[in-house]
């Protein structure tokens, strides 16, 4: 297992839309896993495929670990079905964009659907952080960061306290 090099913004693969995942192969797992070690070691809690290099629609989470059991989830090939109209705004930093915290409206709850490792389909809700994460992860394998959501001048503030140069 190793440590995968995440990409940094603006790296013009987290700008592109990931393909489906054709298949649960051993690459797939070792991928997983690998992303999993990336994750917790950056320290973070999300990391999608296309942060790493690979164009797949595929990411994991783990929004218990820094507070309590760690819940590594592997999520692949989701599918957003349901957001709720209300909306919750948190603060959101992305290990692509180190160095600004940003404040983005989303969906306070979501229903979300993936493939897990085992090859099975399920299906769960998802509120509160866990639901900002998820958002906040599928987003990545629609080619889009958070910078993407924010007014100009939001932008330009974020842009500002970006640390363009590897740590
Ligand atoms: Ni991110």
């Amino acid at each position: 297992m190793a440590i995968l090099p995440i990409l940094r913004w603006p790296d013009a693969r987290l700008s592109t839309r990931a393909s489906a995942v054709e298949g649960i192969t051993p690459g797939i797992h070792r991928l997983a896993q690998e992303m999993l070690e990336t994750m917790y070691a950056a320290p973070g809690r999300g990391l999608a495929a296309p942060q790493v290099g690979v164009l797949q629609r595929l990411f994991v989470m783990d929004v218990t670990w820094k507070t309590g059991t760690p819940d590594p989830m592997v999520c692949i090939n989701p599918e957003i079905l349901w957001r709720s109209a209300v909306v919750a705004t948190g603060d959101e930093g992305c290990l692509s964009i180190p160095g600004p915290i940003t404040r983005i409206a989303r969906a306070q709850a979501i229903q979300m659907a993936w493939t897990g490792l085992d090859g099975l389909r399920v299906e769960r809700r998802l509120s509160g952080f866990a639901a900002i994460c998820a958002q906040h992860e599928y987003d990545h394998l629609d080619g889009i960061v958070t910078l993407d959501r924010l007014a100009p001048a939001e932008r330009a503030q974020a842009l500002s306290q970006f640390d363009a140069v590897a740590a």
